[in-house]
């Protein structure tokens, strides 16, 4: 046949504007936008829909192996090793259920260890999902082996991007360590991601809370103000300057992080910013519940109040977030010795893991809260949901845009469908939502992955192992704007 498969009658949203036109599929590509496109071994009648491009969730921690998960600054990390319960598989499940279709998720590194054999094992896992997939390198441990032996490999095997942690236990690294990655990255064409709070800050805000007794998982966000994260986000900008080296700030939680990526902007430094449904739909009074319940809504950044809510969508709408991704990291509530039980009930709210579910609820409730709610333009969803993450990630144009030549990637979309979001709908593996209950209006009713349909109606389908690996090469997009002078060894040693 002419085309595999043809969407029909629905309207195109392509971040850069919408058209009613049929799209016409071959070979897992798009390869007609038309009017009126005849033919097809397959149709896909998307009368009353919007067409968008697959979601593009460029945060996404999957099948992680760890040691007592994201616990706080200062908590003892469990030296058990743990592996997050969501695998690729049962992430892929979520992913289609959600409208997204590719996703990018992190290597581990752990401390005292080099990388490559853990990125052996990773390529491995995700090598049996089905959504697509790349991932960022997560460096914890920055000795000379690693950066300048492994790191190339690293990039020689399509990562694009390393991700550093300036908190957690035992992930932060010290801002010497920083520069060296900064350095690492610029020198092999790397994108470097952040998570922006300040370890020694947190360490001592809640040791004192600790002495207090003030234990609760509600102290979580008083371990961690916006403080913290403002002055981790200036200094991260302000060392990433220092080298000429592009980052993304990761999860945006409050205006005032989001104002010193702002003004760095205005100074012209390559730096973009993040945010998360978490910091647009959940508060810090949501973790003020009896006994453990609170820890359902722990994640780092800490959720802030209704008030920030509305001023980081003010920073949305200005263009300085630019990205919406899901930092999905799921730990169940109820599985007694795991999830986020794994130390147990009774421990004090530092060492209960840091992360929530969000790859399913990631864009109804960004197009609900967004577009139903009159904040967001549909063109500006698809921007921060698809186009952007892609763009900034290097897996443009193949992604996040429904355009000629690009993956066949979509989600169709009914903009009036009214859904209670319960833990059911969600289709992973973790056994709450922090989302139960939140009604929204807008639901995806059928994900194309590549030119199949891999979700119809909330029914995945989907053989295991057919997702695959977004090989990123050099981009120009995250380039170094060049201003070391000539001769000046960008890549110095830092001893
Ligand atoms: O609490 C969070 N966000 N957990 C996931 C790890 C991270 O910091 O992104
Ligand atoms: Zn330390
Ligand atoms: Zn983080
Ligand atoms: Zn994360």
């Amino acid at each position: 046949a002419d085309y595999d498969l043809v969407v029909r009658g629905g309207t195109v949203a392509s971040g850069l504007g919408t058209m009613r036109c049929d799209i016409g599929i071959r070979g897992g590509r798009i390869v007609a936008l038309a009017e009126s496109i005849p033919g097809g071994a397959a149709t896909l009648d998307a009368g009353g829909l919007l067409v968008l491009p697959g979601g593009v969730d460029t945060h996404c921690h999957i099948e992680e192996p760890s040691r007592g998960g994201y616990t706080s600054a200062g908590g003892a990390p469990a030296t058990e090793v743990t592996v997050q319960e969501e695998s690729f598989g049962s992430a892929s499940v979520s992913a289609f259920a959600g409208g997204t279709t590719s996703v990018v998720c992190f290597v581990p590194q752990w401390k005292g260890e080099g990388i490559l054999p853990r990125l052996a094992d990773y390529e491995a896992r995700a090598a049996r999902g089905m959504v697509d997939y790349s991932f960022h390198q997560i460096i914890s441990d920055a000795t000379d082996d690693v950066l300048e032996r492994e790191v190339p490999e690293v990039v020689a095997r399509g990562i694009r991007s390393l991700k550093v942690f300036l908190t957690y236990e035992p992930l932060h690294l010290s801002d010497e360590a920083f520069l060296k990655v900064l350095v690492t990255a610029r020198r092999h064409g790397c994108l470097v991601t952040v998570h922006c709070e300040n370890y020694a800050a947190i360490n001592w805000r809640t040791e004192a809370l600790l002495k207090a007794g003030l234990t609760a998982p509600k102290y979580h966000a008083w371990s961690r103000p916006p403080v913290v994260e403002r002055e981790a986000t200036h200094r991260a900008i302000a060392l990433a300057e220092l080298v000429d080296q592009p980052i993304q700030v990761f999860h945006v939680s409050c205006a005032e992080a989001a104002e010193e990526i702002a003004r760095a902007q205005h100074r012209g430094v390559k730096v973009w910013g993040e945010t998360c449904p978490q910091y647009l739909a959940l508060a810090a009074a949501d973790m003020d519940r009896p006994g453990f319940d609170g820890a359902a809504y722990m994640c780092s950044p800490s959720p802030r109040s209704a008030e920030e809510q509305g001023r980081v969508w003010e920073m949305i709408r200005r263009g300085t977030l630019d990205v919406v991704s899901s930092d999905h990291c799921g730990f169940s509530m109820h599985r007694p010795g795991a999830g986020k039980q794994a130390g147990g009930t009774a421990v004090p709210f530092r060492d209960i893991p840091n992360g929530i579910p969000g790859l399913a609820a990631r864009l109804p409730i960004l197009f609900s809260e967004g577009v139903s709610k009159g904040r967001i333009s549909l063109d500006h969803f698809v921007r921060l949901t698809a186009t952007n993450p892609a763009r900034l990630m290097g897996l443009a144009p193949r992604k996040g845009a429904i355009a000629i030549g690009g993956d066949a990637d979509l989600a169709l979309w009914d903009p009036k469908k009214k859904v209670t979001i319960t833990n059911a709908l969600m289709q992973h593996a973790i056994d709450y939502t922090p989302y139960e209950g939140l009604e929204v209006t807008g639901w995806p009713v059928a994900t194309v992955r590549r030119g199949t349909v891999v979700m119809r109606d909330g029914v995945v389908q989907a053989e295991p192992g057919t997702g695959r690996f977004l090989a990123r090469g050099p981009y120009d997009f995250i380039a170094p704007r060049g201003l070391l002078p000539d001769g000046f060894d960008a890549a110095p040693r830092l001893e």
